[in-house]
């Protein structure tokens, strides 16, 4: 099973590519699941589907599914409510639930959700050849991507605590101080027994992440802010070892005749087509054109792809 993810700017065709990859990779032969990890959902409005709740069949060997944020959210902090109560049974006279209502509203909890709901999905659809993320823009996505990696080094500072934490309580104990039920070693302590399997998620998800079968494709526009962006998202997904090796120019202009209006806008998408050649040269660069229509429904998205034939090479080679 190969993963893809679409990343890039708002607004630029994340979604349009991911959709439109997705049915070029079926009309191979290929089984295809798109997933849109987006809050603000727009994958069923880029296929034109009336029902859009859970995994919807599109095509025979390509569905889509748009995952619920604030359902992930609440199955999340269950996940969380529950192992803090099972772990943290000597501690009953805490009141648990309160923390977690707090824990509902605390920063980042969107983004562990939606790591916990990819891994949930790649794990529950490992039949398929593949599975295309598309994913919110830019900021958020990365902050959703990069947290296997933050989540990992917290614990493994926070095993290191629970160490000394043992080693204390076993040097009391050989003094002979009376400690009580609370666990001395590592091997019957529930907590570090939870820590660590904390830690194999992150490691599976590191794994999967940076997979030679995982691709991260950038969706930019020829204009200086998203290629920015894109630079930046670029240089993060190297630097976790998420592969980047795709590159969609959409939305290029191409006009027929001469409009002085348009002067400096034409001006600024060369400028950023040279600039977009150079700074991301290994990859495989397609260019999209703006299109009269809009991209929506399965027939548009195929003639979509016919722009980004050289990307499902790519994906089908690597
Ligand atoms: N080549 C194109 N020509 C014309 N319109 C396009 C083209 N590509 C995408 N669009 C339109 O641009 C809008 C944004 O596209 P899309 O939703 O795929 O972007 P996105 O990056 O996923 O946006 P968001 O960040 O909001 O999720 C849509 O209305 C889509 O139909
Ligand atoms: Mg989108």
């Amino acid at each position: 099973m190969k993963i893809i993810i679409t990343v890039g700017k708002g607004g630029v065709g994340k979604t349009t590519t991911a959709a439109s990859l997705g049915i070029a990779l079926r009309d191979r032969g290929y089984s295809v699941l798109v997933v849109s990890l987006d809050p603000a959902h727009n994958l069923g409005d880029v296929l034109n589907l009336k029902s859009r709740s859970g995994k919807v069949k599109v095509l025979d060997n390509y569905e889509i599914i748009e995952v619920d944020v604030d359902e992930a959210v609440r199955k999340y902090l269950d996940e969380v409510s529950l192992m803090i109560k099972s772990t943290f049974k000597h501690l009953s006279v805490l009141n648990i639930d309160k923390y977690i209502d707090i824990l509902s509203n605390a920063p980042g909890v969107e983004e562990h959700a939606l790591m916990s709901e990819f891994k949930r999905i790649i794990e529950e659809n490992d039949d398929k050849d593949f599975i295309i993320f598309d994913m919110p823009p830019t900021g958020l996505s990365l902050r959703i991507l990069s947290l296997p990696f933050i989540h990992k080094s917290w614990l493994m500072e926070l095993k290191n605590l629970r160490k000394a934490i043992l080693d204390r309580r076993r040097m009391l104990k050989n003094i002979g101080e009376e400690l009580g039920d609370v666990p001395i070693d590592e091997s019957s302590d529930p907590v570090m027994r939870e820590l660590d399997n904390m830690l194999k998620e992150c490691e599976f998800l590191i794994g999967k992440l940076t997979s030679r079968d995982t691709m991260c494709i950038l969706v930019l526009a020829p204009e200086t802010l998203p290629l920015l962006e894109a630079e930046r998202a670029f240089r993060k997904l190297s630097s976790l070892g998420i592969s980047v090796r795709g590159c969609v120019v959409n939305k290029v202009l191409k006009l027929r005749e001469h409009v002085p209006e348009l002067k400096s806008k034409i001006e600024e998408q060369e400028r950023c087509l040279n600039e977009i050649k150079k700074v991301f040269k290994d990859m495989t660069i397609v260019e999209v054109p703006f299109l009269e229509q809009e991209p929506r429904g399965v027939d548009a998205l195929r003639r979509y792809a016919n722009y980004i034939d050289s990307l499902v090479d790519l994906v089908l080679r690597s």
